[in-house]
């Protein structure tokens, strides 16, 4: 049976945290023997903000390096560096001259970004959802896993395949495949630890909001004890005003690999005293064997650089024949 494919990426933008670990990687890593997997480091998309050139090309390797610290196992797994192959952006720009402007402006990603960003709002942060199709599309993803906020990316990319099969499809044979988010709920959404109600984010000022998965253990302890909490005694899940309890009991659940209520019977009668230290050393614990392998990994650039080369050679062979598929749909001649 041909298993099903499955693409996702992350941003070289800074250390990944819990929330993406939780969220996106860790389930990569769960599932990866279902399917054939496809895994980039998006760092094309690392540019739509402002970006410093000096460090690019390192976190790149970082956060590959991270994937393979994190369980992605190349015997079911491609790893490649998105800007390694050129159809990513040769695709995009097909894409675009098919996408209603008004799609993009509705992204609450962009929205909330371009408030950021002030009057520094560059075409290409408009134009992210329509690069993060053409990494989907390019693979003829069945599947793609992410967490919650990238959920309306996907919807777009769903809309543009319908609108490209449509316009450009005949008959039996569409253009493009029609791709499906994966979001698990667990972990799909790891809030902030300064702020229950905020998702965990790169782009927060406040380092003592996230924990890394390259933090030392002093860095988590002191992360921990720092944390918002409540004056109330007693721990509990999914109380509406216990934003920051839901999401610590919730941290330490995925971390500790237990069940929802093995630790809502455990922490039901623990006051924060007593929780903190327990959240701290289960995600020094968690984190501990990442870090090593992390080590490991960087420590061998060569060994490195040949998983990046295959893996790019890999992704170029299906991402150029579904280009050559969209540009003959289109109607481009073909290059002599
Ligand atoms: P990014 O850091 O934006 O490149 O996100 C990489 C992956 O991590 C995507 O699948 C996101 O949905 C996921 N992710 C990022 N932040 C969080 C969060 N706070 N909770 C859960 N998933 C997240
Ligand atoms: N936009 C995604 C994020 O910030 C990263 C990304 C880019 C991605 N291209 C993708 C995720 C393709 C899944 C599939 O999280």
């Amino acid at each position: 049976m041909v298993k099903q494919r499955v693409l996702s990426g992350v941003q070289p933008t800074g250390n990944l945290h819990l929330g993406n670990y939780l969220g996106a990687i860790r389930n990569w890593v769960e599932a990866q023997e279902q399917y054939d997997n496809y895994f980039c480091v998006v760092d094309l998309h690392a540019i739509t903000v402002p970006h410093d050139p000096a460090v690019l090309a390192d976190n790149s390797y970082a956060i590959a390096a991270l994937y393979l610290a994190c369980g992605i196992d190349l015997t079911h797994s491609t790893i490649f560096i998105q800007s390694h192959v050129r159809a990513h952006t040769e695709l995009t720009w097909l894409l675009n001259c098919i996408t209603p402007l008004n799609w993009l402006e509705r992204m609450i990603q962009f929205k909330e970004k371009a408030v950021k960003q002030g009057e520094n709002v560059s075409v290409g942060l408009l134009d992210y959802p329509v690069l993060m199709a053409a990494d989907i599309l390019l693979y003829d993803a069945d599947l793609v896993p992410v967490g919650e906020d990238q959920k309306q990316h996907i919807e777009l990319t769903r809309d543009l395949v319908i609108r490209v099969n449509d316009q450009f499809g005949t008959g039996e044979n569409s253009v493009l495949k029609l791709p499906k988010p994966l979001i698990r709920k667990d972990g799909a959404r790891v809030m902030s630890l300064s702020d229950g109600t905020k998702k965990m984010s790169k782009s927060d000022p406040s380092e003592l909001s996230r924990i890394s998965l390259l933090d030392p253990p002093e860095a988590i302890a002191k992360k921990i004890k720092r944390c918002k909490t409540d004056p109330i005694k007693g721990l509990e899940f999914d109380n509406p005003d216990r934003p920051e309890c839901h999401n610590l009991l919730s941290l330490y659940q995925l971390l500790s690999g237990q069940s929802r209520e093995a630790v809502a019977a455990e922490c039901a009668e623990m006051g924060w005293g007593q929780f903190k230290p327990l959240l701290t050393e289960t995600a020094i614990a968690a984190l501990e064997p990442i870090q090593a392998k992390y080590g490991e990994i960087m420590g061998d650039r060569t060994a490195l650089e040949t998983i990046l080369r295959e893996g790019r050679q890999k992704a170029e062979a299906s991402a150029e024949a579904v280009l050559a598929r969209v540009k003959t749909a289109l109607g481009f001649s073909t290059p002599l």
